[in-house]
């Protein structure tokens, strides 16, 4: 029987909508409930034990939502929250470094492979332990794993400059020292990196494999939806529904470019602090 509610996705803020006009291009049948914390953005240099408790009040209010699945779009949330999550959410939860890694170990040709993140991602060494998982899981040896934070790519992102001088040069800084290690596949573990997709490639080079962490995710949203039997059968228009914790209309503002004229809509503000949660 087709299951018909919506999928519940959580960012910190606008970021998440770079993951979830993936999961649109992957099961365009889906309805979709958006929630982006942006009254408590960013995530990337907050403690952990605070990133933990906002993820799980995000994901209460999803759950209050009767959405039948939750993705972490957020790199930081994923990072440091999934654990905790999965145990309460009582539907499947998705996060994104998994599949990320999964795809890099998949894509590299010379084992050397990049991470960039925000502050607490990479400190966190989730990734790199992910893709070591993943390499042993896909028999290759000899992974060698490069790391870098990029912080400035998140108000780049959101400021529109996706493909200007300053952003050129910021990538210049941050990402020479991956170039010059020699890596073949960067992954980009943050959600707005897969917008300074084109300044992020030109500075690495030809060559250059570039993991968008959110398109990984996305297929392995589908494959649980299907191996649980759980995707809609697409015949009603689906639903597509945005919260954000802040100013609605600024939410819409910001967010427009990331998906494109006319959505978000309808917008509404939410903040979940009201959920006490323990963690
Ligand atoms: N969404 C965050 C991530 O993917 C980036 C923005 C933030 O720091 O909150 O890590």
């Amino acid at each position: 029987m087709a299951d018909t509610r919506p999928i519940g996705v959580f960012d910190s803020g606008i970021g998440g909508l770079t993951v979830l006009r993936e999961i649109w291009k992957v099961l365009p049948g889906e309805s979709t409930i958006y929630f982006g914390d942006n009254s408590r953005a960013p995530y990337g240099n907050k403690a952990r034990s605070t990133i933990i408790r906002y993820s799980l009040q995000n994901m209460e209010f999803l759950k209050s939502k009767d959405v039948k699945m939750i993705v972490i779009a957020c790199n930081t949330a994923s990072a440091y929250a999934y654990e905790a999550l999965k145990d309460k959410a009582e539907v499947p939860v998705v996060e994104v470094v998994t599949p990320g890694a999964e795809v890099a170990i998949k894509a590299t040709r010379n084992g050397k492979i990049g991470i960039i993140g925000t502050k607490a991602t990479i400190s966190t060494g989730v990734y790199k332990k992910a893709v070591e998982r993943c390499a042993e899981r896909q028999g290759k040896s000899n992974i060698e794993i490069y790391q870098a934070t990029c912080p400035l790519f998140v108000s780049l992102a959101e400021e529109g400059w996706w493909d200007n001088d300053v952003t050129r040069l910021t990538a210049k800084e941050y990402l020479t020292p991956l170039k010059e290690a020699g890596i073949d596949t960067l992954v980009m573990a943050c959600t707005h990196y897969p917008l300074l997709a084109k300044v992020i490639g030109e500075t690495m080079g030809e060559g250059i494999t570039l993991v968008n962490t959110g398109e990984a995710a996305a297929s392995v949203v589908r494959s649980v939806l299907e191996e649980n039997d759980m995707t809609s059968s697409g015949t009603a228009a689906p639903g597509k529904e945005f919260y954000t914790s802040d100013d609605a209309a600024m939410f819409e503002s910001i967010a427009t470019p990331f998906l494109g004229e006319g959505l978000p809509s309808g917008t509404k503000q939410f903040s979940t602090d009201v959920y006490k949660v323990e963690n």
